[in-house]
Order: C-alpha cells, then sequence, then structure tokens
C-alpha cells in the first residue's frame, strides 16, 4: 500500500526482494558504538524484513585502501595489507558478540572487488565520462575527501571533523559528475524515499543545487589502492573504490544471475551515518547514472551518538565501548535502548542513566512482569498446563483487533527505519496487555468455580499474546525472543519465524505444557545513595533575615521557546512568560539540555527582580533556578497546573 499519502493504491516499488547494507568500515580504528549502531540498526531491519516473508540479503564489511589506512599502517609498523588482515578480527568479533548475521562480509582488498572496481571504471572511462586534468585543493585525510575553496571559505580546516586539511596538487583524473546533476534531482523528485528520513532530502538537493564540481577520482603519490588501468600510476579514489562494493558483493563482475536478483530486482538500501550522506545521495547515484545502472532505492541516514550529553572523543575518555555495555547488560537490553533511545534519522546520547531506566521500566516492568505475571498464575490456577477456551467477549475481541492494528503500524513504521516508533507502537501492545490483567482480574475470577472457563480464556489471550510479541521484538532482541519462547514451552527458531506463522490466535493446544517462569531482563540495581549521612551538628552559614528573603522575587514561568547563544557553546536563551509579560533569560545549562527543545512548555521557576544583564550580547531579564548535584545541572520544574506568574514564596 501506498505509505506517502494513504491513497490507499498499490505501491509499485514493493518488492518482495530486499538487499541492505551497512558502510564498509575504514580498518584504521577499531569499532565503537557509532559504527555498532549502524550494523545493529541494519540487522534489526534485515531480521524483520526476513520475519515478514521478504527474501533478503545483508551485506557489511571494510574499507581497507585510501591514505588514512596507509598512513595508520606505518605508524604501528606494518604494510598496509598486513594492517587490514590484522583488523579484521576486531570487526568480525564485534559483530558475532552483538549477534549480527549478516549473509556477506566483504573487504575491498579482495580480488572479486578489485575487478568490480576495474570494470566500472572501464565502463564510466568509455562513455567519455572521465578525463586528465590536474587537482589542486584541499584534501582531509581522515574523510578522505576533497573540498573545493567554495566549500571552505578560506578556512583550512575540515568542513565535517574540524581536523587540519592537507593541500593536494597532483595530475588526477576527473569523474564528470556534474553531468549528471540534472538527472539526479530528477530522480530525487520522481522517488520520495530515495533518501530517508525525508527531512535529509532538502540538504542534498540544496547541495545539488550549489552546482556540482567534476569529482577528483585517482591519485598518483601514494600507492595503497586500486590500480587504474587507463592511467598508469594512478590508483582510484577510495570514495570511488568503496562505493562500488555495494555491487561487486551481489555479482556486478561475476555473478549476472545474482546481480540481475539483488540489485535490479531487488529493493536496495544503503544505511549510512548522516555524515556520509553526500558521498552515497550524490556521487554514488552519479557514478550510476554514468554506468548505466540502476539506482539504490533508499538512502537511509541515521544521526550521531553523543556520550552523556558530550561528543565522544578518546581525548575526553568517554566514548562507548559494545562490549563494556554488553558485559553490563546484555546484548538484547543494549541493543534495544540503541534502537529505541533515539529516533532515526536524530542524534542521540548515550546516557548510562537512560539505559537503567530503560530496561527497568520497559523491559523488566512492562514486558518481563507481563511474562511472570502470565506464567505465574498459569501455574497457580493449571499448574502450568493449557486449558480450553471459552467464549470471547468484547474485551478479547477489543486486544485481538489492537494487535492487528499493531503490525499495520509497526510495519509502516519499519518501511520508514522509525525503529523507535515501532518499538513504541509494540510496547503499545505491552501495555494493553497489562492493562488487561488488571481488567480482567484473573485472581477474582479464580475464586469462584463458575467463572473457570473465563478463566481459561483470559489465560490463554495473554500467553497467545506474548507468543506474538515474542514474535515482534525478536528482530530487536533475539535471544530474549528465544527465552521467551522457551517459557512459553516452545522450542522456536526465532530466526526463521514468519508472520504467516503468528497471525491466528491458536498456537496454545489443550494440554500443552508452559514452561517455568525466570526473569528474562534482571532489573539494574541503581547505586544506593548513601542512606546515612554523616553525623554532623546542623549550623547555618551566614544566616538571612525573612526579610532578607522576601525581596527575592521568585515566580513561576512558562518557557515558550528556546535556542542557543550564538558562539557562546554554554548558553542557552529562554522565552519565557511570567503571567504578565515575555521575557528573554539566558541560562548558562546548555550542556545539561542538549535536547533543548523538549523544554518548550515546562513551567520553572526564575528569579524575577534581579537586574537585567547582557550575556555574550544578549540580554537576560531574569534568572532561572536551578539544582546541581553529582548528576549535573537540572532546571527547577514546576507541575503545570500552576500558572504562569504564580508567587514562589
Ligand atoms: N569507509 C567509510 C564508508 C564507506 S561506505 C561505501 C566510512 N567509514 S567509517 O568507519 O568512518 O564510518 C562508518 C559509519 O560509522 C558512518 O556511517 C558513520 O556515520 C558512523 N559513525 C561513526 N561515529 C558515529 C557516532 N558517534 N554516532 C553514530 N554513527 C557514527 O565513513
Amino acid at each position: 500500500m501506498c505509505r506517502n499519502c494513504n491513497c490507499g493504491k498499490e505501491d509499485k516499488k514493493e518488492n518482495k526482494n530486499f538487499y541492505l547494507t551497512t558502510p564498509i568500515y575504514y580498518v584504521n580504528g577499531d569499532p565503537h558504538v557509532g559504527t555498532a549502531y549502524t550494523t545493529i540498526a541494519a540487522d534489526v531491519m534485515n531480521r524483520y524484513k526476513k520475519s515478514m516473508g521478504e527474501d533478503t540479503y545483508f551485506l557489511t564489511g571494510t574499507d581497507e585502501h585510501g591514505q588514512k589506512v596507509e598512513q595508520t599502517a606505518k605508524l604501528k609498523g606494518y604494510t598496509p595489507q598486513e594492517w587490514t588482515d590484522h583488523m579484521i578480527p576486531n570487526f568480525k568479533n564485534m559483530w558475532s558478540a552483538l549477534n549480527i548475521k549478516y549473509d556477506d562480509f566483504i573487504r575491498t582488498t579482495e580480488e572479486r572487488h578489485k575487478k568490480s572496481v576495474k570494470k566500472i571504471l572501464d565502463v564510466v572511462y568509455k562513455n567519455g565520462d572521465i578525463y586528465k586534468g590536474e587537482y589542486e585543493g584541499k584534501y582531509c585525510i581522515s574523510c578522505e575527501t576533497f573540498f573545493p575553496e567554495n566549500q571552505l571559505n578560506g578556512s583550512n580546516k575540515c568542513p565535517d571533523c574540524g581536523k587540519e586539511l592537507s593541500l593536494v596538487k597532483e595530475e588526477s583524473y576527473f569523474f564528470r559528475m556534474s553531468k549528471y546533476a540534472d538527472k539526479l534531482l530528477q530522480h530525487i523528485d520522481e522517488n520520495p524515499d530515495f533518501i530517508l528520513p525525508h527531512s535529509r532530502r532538502n540538504e542534498v538537493i540544496a547541495f545539488i543545487k550549489q552546482g556540482l564540481q567534476d569529482l577528483s577520482i585517482s591519485r598518483n603519490t601514494f600507492s595503497w589502492g586500486i590500480p587504474i588501468d587507463f592511467a598508469p600510476g594512478h590508483i582510484t579514489y577510495v570514495w570511488f573504490d568503496a562505493l562500488t562494493n555495494y555491487m561487486t558483493a551481489v555479482g556486478y563482475e561475476n555473478n549476472p544471475e545474482m546481480f540481475n536478483k539483488r540489485w535490479n530486482n531487488s529493493r536496495v538500501v544503503h544505511m549510512i551515518g548522516k555524515d556520509i550522506l553526500r558521498f552515497h545521495a550524490i556521487i554514488w547515484p552519479c557514478m550510476l547514472l554514468s554506468a548505466g545502472e540502476k539506482l539504490p532505492d533508499s538512502i537511509v541516514a541515521h544521526g550521531w551518538w553523543t556520550s552523556e550529553g558530550e561528543k565522544m572523543s578518546k581525548s575526553k575518555n568517554n566514548v562507548v565501548n559494545p562490549y563494556d555495555e554488553v558485559k553490563k547488560y546484555g546484548v538484547d537490553a543494549f541493543r534495544y535502548y540503541l534502537l529505541r533511545e533515539a529516533g532515526f534519522g536524530s542524534d542521540g546520547d548515550y546516557s548510562t542513566k537512560a539505559v537503567v531506566t530503560r530496561i527497568n521500566s520497559e523491559l523488566a516492568n512492562d514486558l518481563g512482569n507481563l511474562l511472570n505475571r502470565t506464567l505465574g498464575m498459569y501455574k497457580k490456577y493449571f499448574s502450568g498446563i493449557v486449558v480450553a477456551n471459552g467464549k470471547e467477549e468484547e474485551i478479547d475481541k477489543e486486544v485481538k483487533d489492537l494487535f492487528d492494528e499493531i503490525l499495520k503500524e509497526v510495519d509502516n513504521h519499519m518501511y520508514f527505519f522509525e525503529y523507535s516508533k515501532a518499538l513504541e507502537s509494540i510496547w503499545k501492545f505491552i501495555s494493553r496487555l497489562n492493562k488487561y490483567i488488571d481488567e480482567t482480574m484473573p485472581w477474582a475470577l479464580a475464586k469462584d468455580e463458575a467463572h473457570k472457563e473465563r478463566l481459561g480464556t483470559v489465560m490463554n489471550m495473554l500467553c497467545e499474546g506474548l507468543y506474538k510479541i515474542a514474535f515482534l521484538i525478536a528482530p530487536y532482541m533475539p535471544e530474549s525472543a528465544k527465552k521467551i519462547y522457551v517459557q512459553l514451552g516452545f522450542n522456536i527458531d526465532v530466526e526463521n519465524l514468519r508472520i504467516s506463522e503468528i497471525l491466528t490466535w491458536n498456537k496454545f493446544e489443550v494440554g500443552h505444557k508452559l514452561g517455568e517462569a525466570s526473569p528474562i531482563f534482571p532489573r539494574i540495581e541503581v547505586e544506593k545513595e548513601e542512606v546515612e549521612a554523616p553525623k554532623k551538628e546542623l549550623k547555618v552559614e551566614n544566616p538571612i533575615d525573612i526579610k532578607d528573603f522576601d525581596k527575592v522575587e521568585i515566580k513561576v514561568v512558562e518557557i515558550l521557546d528556546v535556542d542557543k547563544v550564538e558562539g557562546a557553546d554554554k548558553l542557552l536563551k529562554f522565552k519565557v512568560f511570567d503571567g504578565e509579560f515575555e521575557r528573554q533569560i539566558v541560562s548558562g545549562i546548555a550542556k545539561y539540555y542538549p535536547e533543548y527543545k523538549k523544554l518548550v512548555g515546562e513551567k520553572v521557576m526564575a528569579v524575577a527582580n534581579l537586574k537585567f544583564t547582557k550575556l555574550k550580547g544578549e540580554v537576560s531579564q531574569g534568572m532561572l533556578l536551578t539544582t546541581e548535584d553529582k548528576n549535573g545541572v537540572k532546571l527547577v520544574f514546576i507541575e503545570k497546573t500552576i500558572q504562569a506568574g504564580a508567587i514562589v514564596k
């Protein structure tokens, strides 16, 4: 069905073959939470599509050529090939620890890939789209990117990563990318889902409209790359080489049958981070247009992760290590958190407090308790042996209908890679079942023999519901799904479970023996605050008189808008309403509220009679009250029912 305008028409682009790729990762460093996120997101999507009956193919791999890898290898005392060979287990082991099930792992140093790059270069060259010239300009080795002056405004720093740029002056072969600008714009226009989330489309369109320059696609001042037949002494620019991997792996050069199925007749999706969108949404499609190949169907760009509100960096020692997290919380909880916490496409913040809260409330409480209560009651009332169903009541029907709705919702969210929303929908169903227990009150039914049949029906509804929940969470948390099935008395290969097998509500036959209940998501104990404070005598330093306090006018204010203050990282400027006037208040709490727009609508306390002042050029007409403890600074929130302007005494 059409998903863009709900016109009800069949969507011609729906395809039962699904080919999904992650970026291929540079091997200059180990995988980390950023690369893990892309790979987990792709794995979840692949498992989901497979469970929906699609014929899927999932590719990941490593990007092994280029100046950056050559430099790293040299620094570590290896040849580039030795270095890349040495790094591969680090990637493969991490993917295995994170329960990633890929179909192929491609390395750009493999023969099949070298042949494939030679093929695309030849085709593009024969089409007259490659010419010889000279490149003189700036290059970022870290991003392996050329930056024409018009993108730099005189700066010598990489606009993407901030590192110092190198000056490159060398003979180079150029790809006539400019020739394809209009065709590409037309393609983007005609294919609304070409760039997802949709919010990223405009950024790409604007970039193309600025004017596309031809791209330097060869280097001749170092040698770690794929040689170019028609350009002796030159190696292929690493991005031209790397992007081609997506076709190599599905037989571009050596397997026409596979290529036809997996490239030409699949929904081809490249999952990437927002930092490499231009390479995928501009350079790659232009290469394909020139080579006469089909363009990918969707390029899906996710946001970036920070750690406890700050950019991750080795120097700050705040880089999240997936192994540590898996050890602390388990692989499923880690996968769940990453996909639930940040909306896809938006940046996310990795915070221990948020991880623990989600595990305790969503996994242990909502889901874990539902399973535990159900199994506990079944055991208590029927010794854990499934009994016959009685008459279906209105509430049962309502739950079943809700499930059908949830399935559609989840599928729609997953089409648009909205993992967090899909999980939200699944949790809506979990909450409904928890509420179903409260409403049907099995403990009350159990007291009266006349209600025994109804009790059986209620308990069966819960078991059937859990069976479906396990199916829905399986792409995200395969191990936990498996455990739920075991506790429900089934031995199910979750990786091969298909939607067609879970649509009916009759999985539990009379006499089926349920398994033993045990918590799948143990609660995480939060570090206990010190209960006993050291005995000190109560003493007030610098006491003030009530009259002194009365001088301070504290009011409740409503936050109408929040923005950053230009040129001041720490400051946020708040537009607030104090019951009578709108005021601007500047506050140094930017660090604690990276998602400051979420504050709009909140009510907080402010000192209203402070002398007005100016901070970094912005007038501040008051002061917001905050608290500070070891977890940082927080605003003092007030119940929303209290009116703006209320006096705090
Ligand atoms: N080799 C290129 C990709 C070539 S694809 C034909 C490359 N490699 S990379 O190893 O530098 O990065 C790979 C991915 O990791 C990117 O999608 C990038 O967005 C992602 N991340 C790296 N750090 C990240 C975060 N802190 N947060 C989220 N993802 C980030 O680019």
